[in-house]
């Protein structure tokens, strides 16, 4: 799998719309199978408005039902958790090599600090960025930007967070790389990755925590939680067992 393949970015749909050129004109009869007497058949005759009618309804039915799966996603958690197919065994992990890793890069990669098999994202902008300050809880956790930036022989542009949302643990994985929010398909959850994850749109009541990061060699690792006193504080990574 090549490093392109391995990131994700947003994907934009275009909805088409298509408009029907409805004239109005004036009412016309359209003709109707032949009455005769003692058939039993009263004959009414349907008017074209009332045609024009029965499809709008029919067509409201019809985007209704098809409406269905698109609430049911909105509301469902995400189907990818906890993780995609593939256990990563406990400790620091390899993501990739320096020379795989270009300014405006995205990569996804999975780890394991002790407990289960997360989804992690690793950013490399060309400017430094916020990191998240110690000592945070879920309740101040909204924006915890302006800490230290503890990586180690990491570029300032270099940061990492897990992608498991602190609303109702789905993976926010749509990266816009124009706005450089982070999108969680959810529920619409919106993280500033370069301000420390802050939550600046949507029901995440804290930001994803950090992930610290070291070079080592030629290669990239992500080799703890930047502060797991914050995680333990964050409820969608207790219950799921996270910490
Ligand atoms: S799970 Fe609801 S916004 Fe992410």
């Amino acid at each position: 799998m090549s490093a392109m393949e391995k990131r994700w970015g947003v994907v934009k749909e275009e909805a088409a719309s298509v408009e029907e050129d409805v004239t109005p004109s004036e009412e016309q009869d359209v003709p109707v199978a032949p009455q005769g007497p003692g058939s039993g058949i009263v004959a009414r005759k349907t008017t074209r408005r009332e045609i024009v009618k029965y499809a709008a309804w029919g067509g409201i039915g019809f985007t209704a039902l098809n409406s269905v799966p698109v609430t049911l996603k909105f509301i469902s958690p995400d189907p990818d958790w906890p993780a995609p197919p593939g256990q990563v065994k406990p400790g620091p992990v390899r993501i990739a090599s320096v020379k795989e890793l270009i300014p405006g890069s995205f990569t996804l990669y999975k780890f394991n600090f002790g407990k289960m098999t997360l989804v992690g994202g690793l950013w490399y902008f060309d400017e430094d960025v916020e990191h998240q300050r110690r000592g945070a809880t879920q309740a101040a956790g909204k924006d915890i930007s302006g800490g230290q930036n503890e990586n180690l022989n990491v570029p300032g542009g270099m940061v990492s967070f897990c992608l498991l949302c602190t609303h109702l643990g789905c993976i926010p994985k749509n990266w816009d790389s124009s706005t450089k929010i982070l999108t969680c398909p959810c529920h619409n959850g919106l993280y500033d990755i370069r301000n420390g994850a802050a939550v600046v749109g949507g029901p995440p009541p804290a930001a994803i925590p950090e992930i610290r990061l070291e070079r080592r060699g030629d290669d990239i690792w992500a080799v703890d939680w930047k502060d797991v006193d914050y995680v333990k504080t964050l409820d969608v990574y207790r219950n799921k067992g996270v910490v």
